[in-house]
């Protein structure tokens, strides 16, 4: 560049080099093709950097830059997602996949959109073994980026996506005005094993396997850290859609009046959504991506994924196939949480063999006695293994496991590896049984096993360390109170020092007492009695999953909080009203009722709440035009019943109520519909059939 160029040689010659590094950046993390040396990459990155410095007003946000990482934050924000991120049905065997294609095909030809003698064509991706997140884009530009958290509200990891090379901070060509793109942060499997020596040679924690290593990066709260992390992105979905670019954007009326925005699509077809998003500059997997037909199509792509995956450079655990027509798709709907139109084949499990040291014994949250094998250290499925589950008692005598063994190992994708069985050849003269212990290894109480019962328990209960360890760290998790940064040791500290007996004594500590611990900083404490502090407020559905009540899992605990709509509610109710909430069974109710029934339980609610703590009302999924509306359901609906009817409208955040009244958002009237629907008419409530609530509903 010349001495003394104009300003607008500057700005050009700035705008020409961040256009330049981010094709590189695209041959390099996208195509593996870097076409320029390494030297003169940063050479180009030098020259841009200088410019900014000496013109800072010719800095953009989506100069690369940028992507060297913002400050750090003391705690990710929660990001609730527009349209929930979904999770994928498995199959593992060919049986699996064709009864999937069955009941696509039977679901297609009942619709009429598929004749007797056509397959469906569905497009085929590889299954990436990293981490969801969802990246907002408003007027092309990246505004947000969120882990998917539990499929309704995420964390919010914009300043750390941001820091990715391959995720575009501006979208190429006509962008709409709203784009939510879904898909897979990864770290290919060479960037893993160099990040990992380099942890190793500063003394830094090292990662167990790439998918970890890349939640590891991105859960990053010093984004300056990401950035010199290898991370990548696949797309291969998108959330919400509109304001298409040459198109009015679709407005429909709320029946309040409110008018929004409806998804507007380019095409009607995953693959050319895809191509789409290519199009707009996003990574997409367009070497691996196919279109087939069929059930044979399918097992043909499975076949032949399976062939090369070990070259492939990045981990995957499986492929996916999703039908390709989005109106196929939308005919096809959702259960539970996941589509009907897609389904996830899982690789088998790797396995390996190795030698059973010993067999020990954990105590878990619930007192259950778990027998965990100590092993010879083996890699397998991508990790080195050194403790396998042995499930119970039952188990080891079934499998005929001893100690002194060569056992086989198992271990797939995400769950905890397992002893599959000895290689009784090998056996050597010595092994030996297991005997379980009749004392807990923690705490000395008994162990008791009743009949009925495969699992033996630690009587202790909440005498018992090990039990009150886990208990806080499932109040203290992230599905439930989601109190960050208190981690294991930390538990155990508290806990071992008897500091924290209950989990209302964490809402009592001090970040003086906290700063006095272990591995804590000033700082660091204070974070977390601000985190603890946050968690004073939380839904009643995680506080109930916090209380870690035995079989109420997160699902159950939302679903309950949202029937009774408060802590004393549920703490009164018996086993019928219980049974009144959806999905709720004998076998949950009774626990509920059983745990309520403890006096120290209850005590625990007292205690939590003079330490300020009380829950909000659970919401319905955030941006759901039906978050908290009132349903009415009366007479005989052709297909669905009441029960079914009541599921589907609470898991769309609606509320379902016995009797009309002027805050009765829809009545829903089937067959021989009485005085409910009358009253309805006379009010001017909207009435639905079923049909209409479908579609209300987008099932
Ligand atoms: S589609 C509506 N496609 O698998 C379906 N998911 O169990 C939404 N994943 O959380 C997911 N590769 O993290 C989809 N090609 C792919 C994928 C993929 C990996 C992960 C994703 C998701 C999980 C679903």
């Amino acid at each position: 560049m010349a001495e003394h160029a104009s300003a607008t040689e500057e700005a050009q010659r700035a705008a020409e080099l961040r256009h330049e590094i981010e094709q590189h950046n695209v041959h390099y993390y996208v195509q593996d093709a870097p076409t320029i040396s390494d030297a003169d990459y940063d050479a180009l990155m030098r020259e841009l950097v200088k410019l900014e410095t000496e013109h800072p007003e010719l800095i953009t946000p989506e100069s690369p830059t940028q992507r060297v990482g913002a400050a750090p934050l003391a705690a990710f924000g929660s990001v609730q997602h527009a349209v929930p991120m979904l999770s994928l049905g498995n199959a593992f065997e060919a049986e699996d996949v064709q009864a999937f294609d069955r009941r696509v095909s039977d679901t297609l030809r009942g619709a009429g959109l598929l004749r007797l003698d056509q397959s469906p064509e569905y497009f085929c991706e590889l299954k990436f073994d990293g981490l969801a997140i969802s990246l907002r884009y408003e007027d092309g530009v990246l505004v947000q980026a969120a882990t998917r958290g539990d499929g309704q509200t995420g964390e919010d990891v914009t300043a750390n996506v941001r820091t990715i090379r391959v995720v575009p901070l501006r979208l190429k060509g006509a962008a709409p005005r709203v784009l939510e793109v879904r898909g897979e942060v990864l770290m290919n499997r060479a960037d893993f094993e160099r990040l990992n020596r380099t942890q190793a040679a500063r003394g830094e924690k090292v990662f167990v396997n790439p998918r970890n290593a890349a939640a590891g990066s991105l859960r990053q709260l010093d984004p300056r850290i990401t950035a010199q992390r290898p991370l990548r992105f696949f797309a291969y979905s998108w959330g919400e859609v509109h304001g298409l670019p040459g198109t009015q954007p679709g407005l429909f009326e709320e029946p309040t009046g409110n008018a929004r925005q409806q998804s507007t699509l380019p095409h009607d077809s995953h693959g050319a959504m895809l191509n789409w998003l290519a199009e707009l500059g996003l990574p997409v997997n367009t070497q691996y991506n196919k279109r087939v037909t069929g059930a044979e199509g399918l097992l043909a792509f499975y076949e032949q994924v399976g062939r090369e995956r070990p070259g492939l450079p990045y981990d995957i655990d499986g492929v996916v196939y999703k039908v390709d027509s989005l109106a196929a798709q939308k005919v096809l709907g959702f259960v539970a949480r996941a589509p009907r139109f897609a389904v996830a084949h899982k690789f088998p499990a790797e396995e390996a063999t190795t030698r059973l040291l010993d067999i020990e014994v954990q105590v878990g949250r619930t007192g259950a006695i778990t027998p965990v094998a100590r092993l010879q250290p083996i890699f397998v499925g991508g990790v080195t293994v050194t403790n396998a589950t042995l499930h119970n008692e039952d188990e080891i005598r079934r499998k005929d496991v001893r100690i002194g063994d060569t056992v086989i190992v198992r271990r797939a994708g995400d769950v905890i590896p397992e002893v599959v069985g000895p290689v009784l050849s090998q056996r050597p003269q010595d092994a030996r049984e297991f005997i379980m212990p009749t004392r807990c290894p923690i705490c000395d109480s008994a162990i008791e096993r009743t009949e009925d019962e495969a699992i033996a328990r630690c009587t202790g209960g909440l005498f018992c360390a090990a039990q009150r360890k886990q208990t806080l760290w499932h109040a203290a998790g992230r599905k439930a109170l989601d109190i960050d940064g208190l981690g294991e040791k930390l538990v155990d500290q508290l806990v071992e020092s008897g500091r924290v007996k209950s989990l209302a004594d964490l809402y009592s500590l001090t970040a003086f007492e906290l700063a006095a611990l272990d591995r804590m900083g000033k700082k660091s404490a204070e974070n977390l009695v601000a985190a603890i502090d946050k968690a004073r407020t939380p839904t009643l559905g995680r506080l109930l999953f916090a209380l870690g009540i035995r079989h109420v899992g997160e699902t159950t605990a939302r679903d309950v909080a949202r029937h009774f709509g408060s802590i004393e509610a549920i703490m009164d109710a018996d086993e019928d009203a219980l049974c009144g909430a959806p999905d709720v069974g004998p076998v949950v109710a009774g626990s509920i009722r059983r745990f309520f029934a403890e006096p120290h339980n209850r005590e625990i609610i007292e205690l939590l709440k003079a330490q300020g703590v009380h829950a909000v009302a659970e919401a319905g999924p955030e941006g759901n035009a039906l978050a908290g509306k009132t349903f009415v359901l009366t007479g005989t609906m052709p297909t669905w019943t009441r029960d079914e009817a009541t599921r589907y409208i609470l898991a769309a955040g609606g509320k379902v109520s016995g009797s009309v009244s002027k805050k009765t958002a829809y009545v829903v009237a089937g067959e021989e519909a009485g005085s409910k629907l009358t009253k309805a008419q006379e009010l001017g409530v909207t009435v639905l059939d079923e049909d209409g609530l479908k579609a209300l509903l987008g099932v």
